[in-house]
């Protein structure tokens, strides 16, 4: 009996611990990278933690990723129709886009396939990429709005410190649910 009711109770361990691995989320991210061939890149990456639930007053219950390492948060109002040129990261950093639109685009293709090689970060709840082109040929970003476009730069103290990730796929990540990057 005690055998049974022990069994009982593990089974219903097992089925929580299966509902909340089914229930996670996970922040998906377009990344710049640098490839081997020593071009940036463009890649959908998926983050290897789980989201997790705040307990933070002001968001408890909300899914929540946190990045620990970062070194400082940069505000920056980029002007309407700038041209930011050929540049690479940097810094190995986070840039999330609050208003406007960047257009990404690689002077040097990799796919030839401009689904691939190009990327359009709409501000707001899907402007969130990851930045860590730091050598090689880098990209071309332009801001073809006539609004301001509003960013945050928050890198990293080193590439070491960003968290663990798998690549989905080449090419920009498609969240576009705006319902923001966890899936
Ligand atoms: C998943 O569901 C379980 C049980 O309802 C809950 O305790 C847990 O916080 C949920 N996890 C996430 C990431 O929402
Ligand atoms: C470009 O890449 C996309 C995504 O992989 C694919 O669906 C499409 O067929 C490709 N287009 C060409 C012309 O190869
Ligand atoms: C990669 O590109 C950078 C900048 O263009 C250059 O300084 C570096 O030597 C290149 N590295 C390799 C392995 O080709
Ligand atoms: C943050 O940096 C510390 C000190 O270098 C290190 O021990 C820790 O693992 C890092 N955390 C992450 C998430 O990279």
């Amino acid at each position: 009996m005690n055998r049974l009711l022990h069994f009982a109770a593990l089974v219903a361990t097992v089925a929580v611990a299966v509902k909340a691995a089914s229930n996670s989320s996970y922040l998906q991210a377009t990344a710049l990278v640098t490839n081997a061939q020593n071009h940036s890149a463009l890649q959908c990456w998926q983050f290897t933690d789980p989201a997790t639930v705040s307990s933070e007053a002001g968001t408890s219950g909300s899914a929540t990723f946190a990045f620990a390492n970062t070194t400082e948060t940069i505000y920056t109002v980029i002007p309407a129709r700038f041209n930011g040129g050929t540049h690479n990261a940097p810094v190995p950093q986070i840039v999330t886009f609050l208003s406007g639109l960047a257009h990404i685009t690689l002077p040097v293709a990799v796919h030839g396939n401009s689904t691939l090689d190009e990327a359009w970060i709409v501000g707001g709840a899907d402007g969130f990429l990851i930045a860590v082109d730091t050598g090689g040929t880098g990209h071309i970003t332009t801001y073809p709005t006539d609004q301001p476009t509003v960013s945050l730069q928050i890198p990293f103290a080193s590439m070491e410190d960003v968290p663990a990730y798998s690549v989905v796929s080449e090419g920009p990540c498609h969240s576009g649910t705006s319902g923001g990057q966890l899936v």
